[in-house]
């Protein structure tokens, strides 16, 4: 029987944090051996918002760099970047025209980022990529003709365009895309460090998340200065900075050190210092082998952009097949 196929993306704006991995990559690593894996790194999507063009080809390498060392085997799985497989871009015109206006139009990604940028950004520009990004990313998956798509919750609305977007052609062409499903896993809520009422992400800042490769010494001074008690959670409630740590021992399988952290917190004698103590340990002993071997995946980086060029073409063997497929049956000539 033929292994089932799953295709995710991630964006190259900078380093794995420990949010993507326990939300995302660790997962990606988990599930090779099982399904037929596609990793993205979507450069064409980076480019919605603004941007430095002097580094999005080296965050592109850099990622494919991280996502190895984290444990995505290029023997096992396909892992691409989306500029080098043009057919993504093709696809996404046809899908623009089978997509409509008015769904896009009600994207909560599409509005959550167009208001940042509207109060935050001193240009104001939205551009009309930001607006159409989730057609490209019915194209990513459809083109593989992917069965499953790790994602988030925040993507289950993006996967549910990509859907109607399949089934609309096939009604429309002919049966031709299967439909995408989400595969959906358990995986821990982190906060920001410094301000736990929010999620760790990158976007507000240095002090509110870790990187999978700061190194140590950055890592147990984040951990250290961690906000614990603000002193206004309410009742027997755990003040969500303090539950963020334990999540965080919880999502490096500390299970032993959780549960005796956790017997002194109901006995009211556990010590933040302690506590913040066993997660940084945690945190060093997860990330120094990764960080180690993407120093030496890095320390040669001609071996890191012929890898991404290999693979991506292996994608772009597919990606032909589908888009000759989809020229054919909506009314455009065959390339040669
Ligand atoms: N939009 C996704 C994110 O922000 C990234 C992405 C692009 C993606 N194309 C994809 C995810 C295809 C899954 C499948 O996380």
């Amino acid at each position: 029987m033929s292994k089932k196929r799953v295709l995710s993306c991630i964006q190259p704006t900078g380093e794995i944090h420990l949010g993507n991995y326990f939300g995302a990559v660790k997962n990606w690593a988990a599930i090779q051996d099982v399904y037929d894996c596609f990793y993205g790194v979507v450069d064409l999507h980076a480019m919605t918002m603004s941007y430095d063009p002097k580094e999005l080809k080296d965050n592109s390498m850099q990622m494919i760099a991280e996502l190895i060392a984290c444990g995505i085997d290029p023997e096992k799985s396909i892992l691409f970047i989306q500029s080098l497989v043009p057919q993504h871009t093709e696809l996404a015109w046809i899908f623009n025209c089978v997509a409509s206006y008015g769904e896009l139009s009600r994207m909560t990604q599409f509005k959550d980022k167009s208001e940042q940028i509207e109060s935050n950004s001193k240009n104001q520009f939205i551009s009309a990529g930001l607006f159409t990004y989730p057609v490209l990313q019915a194209a990513d998956i459809l083109i593989y003709k992917a069965n499953f798509v790790p994602v988030g919750r925040d993507q289950v609305q993006h996967l549910e365009l990509s859907r109607n977007i399949a089934v609309r052609f096939n009604r429309q062409f002919k049966e031709f895309f299967p439909e995408p499903k989400p595969l959906l896993t358990d995986v821990p809520k982190l906060a920001s460090l410094a301000d736990p009422s929010k999620k760790m992400s990158k976007s507000f800042g240095e002090r509110h998340y870790v990187s999978m490769f700061e190194g140590e010494n950055s890592i147990r001074k984040k951990i250290r200065s961690a906000v614990t008690d603000t002193g206004d959670s309410q009742g027997d409630e755990m003040s969500p900075g303090v539950q963020n740590l334990f999540n965080l021992i919880k999502a490096c399988e500390k299970n032993s050190e959780f549960n005796s952290l956790m017997n002194d917190y109901k006995a009211g004698n556990l010590r933040y210092k302690d506590l913040k103590e066993v997660t940084a340990d945690a945190l060093v002993e997860l990330t120094e082998p990764i960080r180690k071997k993407k120093e030496e995946l890095m320390a040669d980086k001609t071996y890191i952009e012929k890898l991404a060029r290999t693979l991506s073409e292996k994608a772009a063997s597919i990606a032909r097949e589908t888009v000759a497929g989809v020229r054919k049956l909506t009314g455009l000539p065959g390339l040669t």
